[in-house]
């Protein structure tokens, strides 16, 4: 589906992050399997990255993300009508991690759910949530992306666990008097589920009596993500008029860096337009565009009058992106473990 934003203008007008305290290090995993902090910088860029404690679960990284993007909206937790949780590790199946959410912060009043679309999961929960507030169904959303993969890893699978990190971030979404966002572009691929999924996870039930994990075939899904971010972008910005050099930010999906080398080549963006912090964070799954936002805001790129084009893609196989003129001045958002 793609479409400029129509009905009454929505923005950001909050924003938090947060991430585990613990940092796993290359060589840390390189005492657990077979691999090289050389082989990982090398194909994917990644440093380290952030390890939920065995007590932390999806709600826990949620809440300090939720409260720091309301505080910083200036809106009251009773005042929130709509929370959406993008993850595909939420606490338990039911009820929704957004359930506990809007319990913890206060927020009686809200409809609460979870939303699954894999790594695009906060795309697709920023989509229905501007539409809901742009429809004047919702007035104060709250949006969370975040997974704690590290859950669902096999910790013995070299080809897996190094890619993938624990964090979560939010935003709160109002209507205002000048537009924010400016258009969507959401697509799946189901014949590429298979590339990115997680057996014996639902009721599916998987006959082996193994205990399953994250299950990925690396190249195809490479071979995808390098496809898709470039062709998503393209196809919302000829949506809405724009071109690459309209666009001040450029937040793509932070999976390895060669994929976003490749999609920045492609699409032609100069290096200080592009965040990147997967060297950090390593993929977090719906977390890694809302903690590319947070990056983005604490070195000053995103401000009033920023035009930010964010890309997501992930297990379904799916893709999302959307383009927002940034209207709120957002502070650097410190939280409790970030390193942003
Ligand atoms: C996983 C990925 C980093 C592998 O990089 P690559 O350059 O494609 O590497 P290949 O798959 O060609 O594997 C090369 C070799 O490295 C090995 N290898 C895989 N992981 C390794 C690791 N952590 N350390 C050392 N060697 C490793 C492979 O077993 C393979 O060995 P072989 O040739 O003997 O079979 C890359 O395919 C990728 O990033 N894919 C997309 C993953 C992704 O982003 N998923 C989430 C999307 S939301």
């Amino acid at each position: 589906m793609i479409g400029r934003a129509t009905g009454r203008p929505v923005t950001i007008t909050g924003l938090g992050c947060y991430v585990p305290e613990r940092v796993v290090t290359n060589d840390e995993l390189a005492g657990l399997v077979d691999t090289s902090d050389a082989w990982i910088r090398e194909r994917t860029g990644i440093r380290e990255r952030r390890v939920a404690a065995e007590a932390e679960a999806m709600s826990d990284i949620s809440l300090p993300a939720a409260r720091q993007a309301l505080e910083q909206a200036g809106v009251r937790a009773e005042d929130v009508d709509l929370i959406i949780v993008a993850t595909v590790t939420p606490d338990m199946a039911f009820p929704a991690t957004a359930t506990l959410v809007a319990d913890q912060i206060g927020a009686a009043d809200a409809a609460a759910y979870d939303l699954s679309a894999g790594c695009t999961g906060f795309m697709y929960a920023l989509a229905q949530a501007h539409a809901m507030v742009a429809a004047g169904l919702a007035h104060k959303a709250l949006v969370v992306g975040g997974d704690v993969l590290s859950r669902i890893l096999d910790w013995t699978d070299r080809s897996t666990l190094v890619l993938f990190g624990d964090g979560a971030g939010a935003v709160v979404l109002e209507p205002s008097a000048e537009a924010g966002f400016l258009g969507f572009e959401l697509g799946a691929d189901g014949a590429g589920g298979p590339e990115l999924f997680f057996p014996g996870s639902g009721s599916r039930l998987s006959t082996d009596g193994q205990k399953h994990f994250l299950t990925m075939n690396g190249r195809e899904v490479f071979k995808f993500a390098t496809r898709i971010l470039a062709s998503s972008a393209e196809a919302i910005l000829e949506a809405c008029e724009l071109t690459v050099d309209d666009i001040d930010v450029y937040v793509p999906h932070q999976a390895n860096v060669r994929i976003i080398d490749h999609a920045v080549r492609k699409l032609g963006f100069p290096e200080e337009k592009v965040v990147v912090n997967v060297d950090r964070y390593g993929n977090t799954s719906s977390g890694s565009i809302p903690l590319a936002l947070a990056e983005a805001a604490a070195d000053g790129r995103l401000k009033p009058g920023s035009l930010v084009l964010m890309t997501g893609m992930g297990a379904g196989l799916t893709w999302g992106s959307a383009i927002i003129r940034w209207t709120h001045p957002v502070g650097a958002t410190q939280t409790n473990g970030a390193s942003t």
